[in-house]
């Protein structure tokens, strides 16, 4: 089978390092070797509540900052989730293959509904099954992510396996996770054991796409760690989570692995690691912001990438969808 890449972002708050470096720079690079789609998903943002008038914003912003980023839309597809039926048709179809125990099991469920798990929205808990939908209605078969998306593609997996077992044919591709390079989980500069996030209520604890220079300078300095100074080996960081986490970041951002940061760092303390840290940052995140900013001055562009990126995508999805359609019994064509 061809190999066809996908990968979605959500549409919410800032993206930031952790978004950078373990997807996206990894999205634009793939594009160059596989045939590539590229999705902001507005469909799941809802899952949460959300006003209006920030979502469109934030899906211009977020299509921005891929373009800024390298994604080129003349090689990947890209396009917002909403905008193409199948997704959601699709999803339906797979609420009704997957089993309530698959979907109780998402520790990212848990995590997001809180305490108050009878006030979440019955999206929430079906995201899942939405995502797997995301992938599968373009058949799929590489699935480029962070770390912390890993448990939502066995259950693509999962969910591709039973409907192929129900419909008696291989009909879709068990998709492959990607989860590459050094940052697949980027951590918050304020606490080692907490991944980088857009809902984290501390603007401290991320470098977002969006700041400028001076910012990220002043949160590198701020960032917590500890007293000691860098060791020689990998395995001594273990029990230093916010060490570990600026040296991976650092080896990520350089292109390079946590061994070779070390060899030149070990022995060093954080007065003289943070400075390189932060000259690195924004070294690497500086080209990107600027491009980010010229592309925000004219959002018309953006939006015809869009507009492009969604007709490109319709045109892969549609006719699987209305294969699905017909292995599952459904009269006529659908009108989406
Ligand atoms: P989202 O929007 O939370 O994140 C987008 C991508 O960024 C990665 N990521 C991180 N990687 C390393 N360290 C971090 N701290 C970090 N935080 C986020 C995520 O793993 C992800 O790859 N459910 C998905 C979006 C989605 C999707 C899909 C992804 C919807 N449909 C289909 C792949 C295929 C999400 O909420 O990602």
């Amino acid at each position: 089978m061809m190999s066809r890449i996908f990968s979605g972002i959500q549409p919410t708050g800032n993206l930031h390092l952790g978004n950078y470096l373990g997807a996206i720079r990894n999205w634009v690079d793939l594009q160059h070797q596989f045939e590539s789609i590229y999705c902001v998903v507005d469909l799941h943002a809802i899952t949460v509540p959300q006003n209006p008038a920030a979502l469109h914003q934030a899906t211009i912003e977020v299509t921005a900052s891929l373009l800024a980023a390298g994604i080129d839309p003349k090689q990947a597809i890209i396009f917002n989730q909403s905008r193409v039926p199948q997704h959601a048709e699709l999803a339906w179809i797979f609420n009704c293959v997957a089993r309530l125990g698959w979907l109780n099991r998402m520790t990212q469920f848990k995590e997001k509904a809180g305490k108050n798990r009878e006030n979440a929205s019955v999206g929430l808990f079906a995201y899942p099954a939405l995502m797997a939908a995301d992938i599968l209605a373009y058949k799929a078969t590489h699935v480029p992510v962070g770390e912390d998306q890993k448990q939502h593609l066995e259950l693509t997996r999962d969910i591709a396996g039973a409907f192929n077992a129900m419909v008696e044919e291989d009909f879709f591709p068990l998709p492959e996770p990607q989860i590459i390079g050094e940052a697949t989980r980027v951590m918050s500069l304020r606490d080692g054991t907490s991944k980088m996030s857009k809902s984290d209520a501390s603007d401290f604890s991320r470098i977002n796409m969006n700041d400028d220079a001076d910012t990220i300078v002043q949160k590198i300095r701020k960032a917590k760690t500890d007293p000691d100074v860098l060791p020689e080996t990998a395995e001594a960081l273990d029990d230093r989570p916010e060490a570990r986490n600026l040296v991976t970041i650092y080896a990520a951002l350089a292109g390079t692995d946590i061994d070779r940061v070390l060899a030149e760092y070990a022995g060093q303390g954080f007065g003289q690691f943070k400075p390189a840290l932060a000259d690195l940052a924004v070294a690497k995140l500086e080209p990107v912001t600027q491009a980010m900013r010229r592309y925000m001055d004219d959002t018309a562009e953006v939006i015809k990438v869009l507009d492009d990126g969604a007709e490109r995508a319709h045109a892969i999805a549609q006719p699987i969808m209305s294969d699905i359609r017909k292995r599952l019994g459904f009269l006529g064509e659908s009108l989406g």
